[in-house]
């Protein structure tokens, strides 16, 4: 009897590519991994790095190298090209110029092959090359979808966790709008064990200071970024937590890039929202009543979105 593999792509072998690919193995969520990057040296020594670690991975895993075209039997593909030097002007929208034309070029080549499965997109600027893989695509709506404000939503409770000492899983609370300096908090959204803000702040063991909060949140990938000169961890988990919720069907929820048809009154655009991910990508954009502020915060990071949307067609049109 043969059982279905999980197979999940990867293109772009980067910094954030390399350790998705390693931690769809060490999580236990991919059994195949295939490997696309234009450097082919570079693959080859990837893949070997990653086989040399599969002895200790809790299950087998085979890393195979594969042409764009190759990645037609993939479950999933992980969309993680770029060049991150040219995000060291701390703006994201800089590598644009560079990741546009790229993705532009390949994803026929990918749907060429025949692929059928759920892209997820890491490139930045991610809201940006989610929208340019949705049309390139011609993928059903929800099969491409980004990783979103779904970082800078664990950015956000990583902060709250050090300034309340309450454990990462013991509150919801989710970043929205652009995956980049216009991104907002949503402190409407917060529930700690079922509790709202205002209500846990009546405890002054739980008072934080919410500006402090917002700013590591929003520059969090910067200090990453300062010393090391690229991110990984972080997104490499968030992406392959993602990868997970569509392989094993689980409707979680989380903050992802997704596609807006009505819902906050926008249209036509990919934007960081909390949305339901199972087997076929975002199932569900979940549309919380926030109060005026936030929504006048989240629509103004919907109009930047949308004018790097149009600002990025020059450069494939
Ligand atoms: N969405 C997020 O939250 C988030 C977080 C971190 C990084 N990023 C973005 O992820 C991307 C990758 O970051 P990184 O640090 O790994 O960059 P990197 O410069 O280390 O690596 C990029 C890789 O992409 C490959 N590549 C370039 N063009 C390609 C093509 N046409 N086909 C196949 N491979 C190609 C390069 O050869 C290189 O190996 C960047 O756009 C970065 O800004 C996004």
């Amino acid at each position: 009897m043969a059982f279905k593999k999980r197979v999940v792509g990867v293109i772009g072998l980067g910094h954030v590519g390399a350790h998705v690919a390693f931690n769809l193995g060490v999580l236990g969520i991919a059994d195949e991994v295939k490997l696309c990057d234009v450097k082919s040296e570079k693959l080859v020594s990837e893949r070997q790095d990653m086989m040399d670690a599969v002895m200790f991975m809790p299950h087998r895993v085979n890393y195979t190298i594969a042409s764009y075209e190759e990645l037609a039997d993939c479950d999933v593909i992980v969309n993680a090209i770029g060049d991150i030097t040219l995000c060291a002007s701390g703006n994201r929208d800089d590598e644009m110029h560079f990741t546009v034309p790229q993705v532009a070029d390949y994803i026929p080549k990918v749907m060429a092959g025949g692929f059928q499965g759920i892209i997820i997109n890491i490139t930045n600027p991610c809201d940006v090359i989610t929208d340019l893989i949705a049309k390139k695509s011609g993928l059903p709506k929800g099969h491409v979808f980004g990783t979103g404000t779904g970082l800078d939503s664990a950015r956000l409770v990583s902060a709250i966790s050090q300034q309340t000492g309450l454990d990462h899983h013991s509150f919801s609370a989710y970043m929205m709008g652009e995956h980049g300096n216009s991104q907002i908090v949503p402190w409407s959204l917060i529930k700690f064990g079922g509790k709202s803000l205002a209500e846990l702040e009546q405890n002054p063991a739980y008072v934080f200071d919410k500006a402090r909060v917002q700013d590591e949140t929003i520059h969090a990938g910067w200090v990453t970024y300062s010393g090391k000169h690229c991110t990984e961890y972080g997104i490499s988990m968030t992406a392959a937590t993602m990868v997970r919720a569509v392989l094993r069907d689980e409707r979680k929820i989380m903050a992802a890039s997704a596609p807006l048809d009505g819902e906050y009154g926008e249209t036509g655009i990919f934007c960081g929202v909390p949305s339901v991910i199972g087997a076929n990508g975002i199932e569900e954009v979940i549309e919380y009543n926030l109060p005026e502020q936030e929504m006048k915060d989240f629509k103004a990071c919907c109009a930047t979105i949308r004018a790097n949307i149009a600002k990025a067609e020059e450069f494939w049109k």
